[in-house]
């Protein structure tokens, strides 16, 4: 049995807050330890909205790429790469190209929504529609079984899902994949035979979910029938020919509980965010010049946390007994707002510091992540171009 694969890419945008780390990055750096996990910059996805100014791009890749490793994503365990350093990306998504009806792609709900969010800019471009279509390549070609993405990414992966039917539906059969799997069948010896042909019967004429089971048992446990006979039998048994591409499945990211300088969530186009590794005086800085209960305006006021953004980051950052101290002594005016902050302070700055820590052997030393994004895109290749070599041959693409 193989370990599930996780991928999942992010678009670079410059050097990331801690809303990334409290929502995505925590989550990675969890799932490097209980999977096999691929994950990359999705450069060639910031041009579907960027293709008018892309000079920001690379900085914005490697900003983030060292934001990544700082935050503990670590490269002995996870693949880390840029995307546009596999081509099989593009090979992939040329072909998906060919098969896609049009109005699946207009449907994709974030189409109108982000055309109309970002209505500045023109959208009415063949790579923006095509936008989902590269997102399933990059998944498809790694036959990952779970893509760990925020809510809105969803529809994303429910039309990779669809695709992915969609071509093991039209290229599924190998050329003579029939005669091929009843000559798999004789195979199995001629009491097995009979057995799974009326199993197979059972299943496809009625339904019957134990005779399939029944079935794949027999298959699990016949002996002397080679790995691609076994995978013949099995499409044949149910129908559906050879699965060449996997259906992923999502793994939902939970929203960061991090909230920004205003109470809002945390997010750089609300000018909210403390970067990852923002240095020491400007975080401090930043919290000191947060607004406070707007009704605790001396000192002498009282006030209420609830109605504070100051008491969310408590939330993320104190423990119970500060906590409870902290709504105590607001409430009656027994701490002032500055002194209130200061464990909010030193809470974020405890964090940074390892991420701090890890970012500096990095900028000291920049060729060590060329070698990580080199060594990782060699990883992906030879994944991606396995995938391609069964993809083309299922077209009809498979020259030799
Ligand atoms: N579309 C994703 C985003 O904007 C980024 C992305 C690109 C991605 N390809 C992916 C995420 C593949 C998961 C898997 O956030
Ligand atoms: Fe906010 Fe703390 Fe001031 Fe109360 S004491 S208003 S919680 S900053």
């Amino acid at each position: 049995m193989f370990a599930e694969r996780v991928l999942s890419g992010m678009r670079p945008t410059g050097s990331l807050h801690l809303g990334h780390y409290h929502g995505v990055l925590k989550n990675w750096v969890k799932l490097q330890n209980d999977y096999p996990c691929l994950f990359f910059a999705a450069d060639w996805h910031a041009l579907t909205t960027q293709y008018d100014d892309p000079r920001g791009i690379e900085k914005a890749t490697w900003e983030m790429v060292i934001d990544w490793l700082a935050a503990g994503v670590d490269p002995e365990k996870a693949t880390l790469f840029i995307q546009s350093q596999v081509l099989e990306h593009a090979e992939l998504h040329l072909l998906f190209s060919m098969l896609t009806p049009l109005g699946w792609l207009e449907r994709v709900p974030t189409y109108k929504d982000q055309q109309e969010k970002l209505s500045s800019k023109d959208l009415s471009t063949y790579g923006f529609l095509g936008y989902p279509l590269l997102m399933s390549a990059d998944i498809l070609i790694y036959r990952a079984d779970k893509v760990p993405v925020g809510e809105d990414q969803i529809p994303h992966v429910e039309f990779t899902r669809e695709l992915a039917r969609r071509f093991n539906h039209l290229y599924g059969r190998e050329p003579g994949f029939e005669d091929k799997a009843r000559e798999a069948v004789k195979k199995l010896g001629s009491r097995h035979a009979r057995t799974f042909e009326h199993l197979r019967t059972r299943f496809q004429q009625d339904g019957d979910a134990g005779a399939v089971e029944r079935a794949r048992a027999l298959l699990r446990e016949a002996s002397g029938v080679s790995e691609a006979d076994r995978e013949r039998l099995l499409g044949y048994l149910e129908g559906t020919g050879k699965a060449i591409l996997v259906e992923p499945g999502y793994l939902l990211t939970e929203a960061s509980k991090m909230p920004g300088l205003d109470g809002q969530k945390m997010s750089k186009s609300y000018h909210n965010t403390i970067t990852l590794r923002e240095d020491a005086a400007s975080v401090s800085q930043k919290v000191r010049r947060m607004p406070t209960d707007p009704a605790r305006v001396r000192r002498s006021d009282p006030g209420d946390p609830d109605k504070c953004p100051v008491w969310p980051l408590h939330l993320v950052y104190s423990d119970a007994e500060c906590r409870e101290r902290i709504r105590r002594e607001c409430r009656d005016a027994g701490i002032g707002c500055l002194e209130c902050k200061q464990p909010v302070i030193d809470g974020i700055l405890r964090e940074q510091a390892p991420m701090q820590e890890r970012a500096q052997t990095y900028l000291d030393n920049p060729a060590l992540v060329r070698d990580i994004l080199a060594a990782g895109a060699a990883r992906a290749g030879e994944l991606a171009r396995e995938t391609m070599r069964d993809v083309r041959a299922a077209m009809g693409l498979g020259y030799r």
